[in-house]
């Protein structure tokens, strides 16, 4: 069954193209962005990957480490690394998984195959420090992911998992949040010394706590 919401994610050992990884050994206590390419030396990933890496330092902030994933192979990776640094204008400075066997790609249903035979798919894993899988997403091989999603909902669930408010359509950081549900009004204004709006009873605003 594919991998659900929730679920802690499989484990497992790979080559890379920074050398062999255990993956949650490798993970440690960090959340993790896990994604995964059609293949190396194609145009939209050659663009994905090198976004990624300029954005390195946002991810770090966020306590992220990032590992990106095809079915090519080290040798293959490493090659293509040189060009993506050449015309992205960056340096990949997180591995790359090489999954010739398939092995990753099937742990997490990577492949699909009514839509790339035996190719990756532009999955992306967000996977919390406890190993969880807190968001899973498919995009198809000739659109490019958007970073900056990826990192405004990591911003969402460490502002749930540290400060217990919820983010609402297209929040943006520094806007309000919602107070989750599972906190009565009087103990969020408790909580919440900035202030809460009670919209209705089961909606009430504030503003975001870590700013
Ligand atoms: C690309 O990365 O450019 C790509 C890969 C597979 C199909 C279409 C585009």
């Amino acid at each position: 069954m594919a991998l659900q919401l929730g679920d802690t994610v499989p484990d497992f050992t790979q080559e890379t193209s920074e050398g062999s990884i255990s993956f949650h050994e490798w993970a440690g206590d960090s959340w993790v962005v896990l994604f995964s390419h059609p293949a190396d030396y194609t145009p939209v990933c050659t663009t994905e990957l090198g976004t990624v890496a300029s954005l390195k330092s946002e991810f770090d902030n966020r306590n992220v480490k990032v590992l990106a994933l095809s079915v090519d192979s080290v040798d293959s990776h490493k090659g293509w690394i040189n060009d993506i640094n050449e015309t992205q204008n960056t340096t990949v400075n997180y591995p790359i998984i090489a999954d010739p066997d398939r092995k990753v790609a099937d742990l997490y249903g990577m492949i699909h195959p009514n839509s790339l035979n035996n190719l990756t798919v532009r999955s992306v894993f967000i996977i919390d420090p406890n190993k969880k899988l807190r968001l899973s997403l498919t995009y198809p091989a000739s659109t490019g992911r958007n970073f900056d999603e990826i990192l405004r909902v990591i911003d969402s669930l460490q502002l749930t998992d540290y400060h217990q408010v919820a983010t609402p359509a297209n929040w943006k950081d520094g806007d309000d949040c919602v107070v989750v549900p599972s906190i009565p009004t009087e103990e969020a204004k408790q909580k919440f010394p900035k202030g809460v709006t009670e919209v209705k009873p089961y909606l009430r605003m504030t503003p975001q706590p870590n700013k």
